[in-house]
């Protein structure tokens, strides 16, 4: 009885160590770090998916597909919009905190160590937030889109990217994604613990690619499409 009442007092309730987590800093990078990746393997399956407009109406039928099981979707979808508001808050909340602890940048500062993806994580990331915001109202709801037709993927996709704005848009904001995820990849690993002195350039490098890759990979089809590739 006695054991018994000693375990329960030393494991705390889920919820509880959720909380203890999210209260420590290590806890909210940890939890950045593990939604980042979540939000990572979205992006990059989502990049690929879309050079499926290159095939025509192969968008159309892989959109048609992923709603065959709703169910499945909408969970994908929550974990997703989850992930997403636990990295935002987390995001925020650590920069809130560093400026609180240094409200005055020093004055002869060195970049030295730091690189410009590394300083601007927090402007890259409202970019990011920010378009996503008009994307879905753009492709997926089709409030700012000029001639949406519900199911028609490929088609509210062209009419889109007829516009060099939103195409501008688009760029920027993909090469802001770029950015963020060069210096996040890198983070990531920093913050479960996984890199060591041996591995820093390999880790470097391989995020520097993958960041490369969906840059390109996203930007492809709004310039096909302004350029009369595609479309
Ligand atoms: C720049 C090129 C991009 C193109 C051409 C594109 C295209 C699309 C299309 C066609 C859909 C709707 C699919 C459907 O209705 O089934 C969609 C949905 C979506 N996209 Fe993109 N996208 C791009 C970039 C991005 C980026 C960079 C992000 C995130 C950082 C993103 C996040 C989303 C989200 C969250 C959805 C909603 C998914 C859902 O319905 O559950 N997209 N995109």
């Amino acid at each position: 009885m006695a054991a018994a009442t000693k375990t329960l007092a030393v494991v705390p309730p889920r919820a509880s160590r959720l909380a203890a987590l999210w209260r420590s800093h290590v806890g909210r990078k940890a939890l950045m770090a593990v939604t980042g990746i979540v939000l990572f393997v979205f992006v990059l399956v989502h990049m690929l998916a879309n050079l499926q407009a290159f095939q025509g109406s192969a968008l159309d039928r892989y959109a048609e597909q992923l709603r065959v099981f709703p169910v499945l979707l909408w969970t994908a979808r929550g974990v997703l919009l989850l992930a997403a508001a636990v990295h935002v808050a987390a995001g925020l909340d650590l920069w809130v905190a560093r400026r609180k602890a240094r409200p005055v940048a020093y004055r002869d500062f060195d970049a030295e160590g730091s690189t410009a993806a590394s300083r601007t994580m927090i402007w890259s990331g409202l970019l990011v937030l920010g378009f996503v915001v008009y994307h879905l109202l753009d492709i997926t709801f089709g409030v700012v889109n000029p001639d949406f037709r519900p199911g028609e993927v490929l088609h509210n996709v062209v009419v889109s990217f007829g516009r060099v704005t939103a195409v501008v848009f688009y760029v920027a904001a993909v090469i802001g994604l770029g950015f963020h995820l060069w210096h996040g990849l890198w983070s990531t690993f920093q913050s479960l613990g996984v890199s060591n002195r041996a591995f820093t350039p390999g880790i470097q490098k391989t995020a520097a690619a993958l960041a490369t890759l969906l840059t390109v990979g996203f930007a492809a089809v709004p310039l096909a499409v302004l350029f009369g590739v595609l479309g």
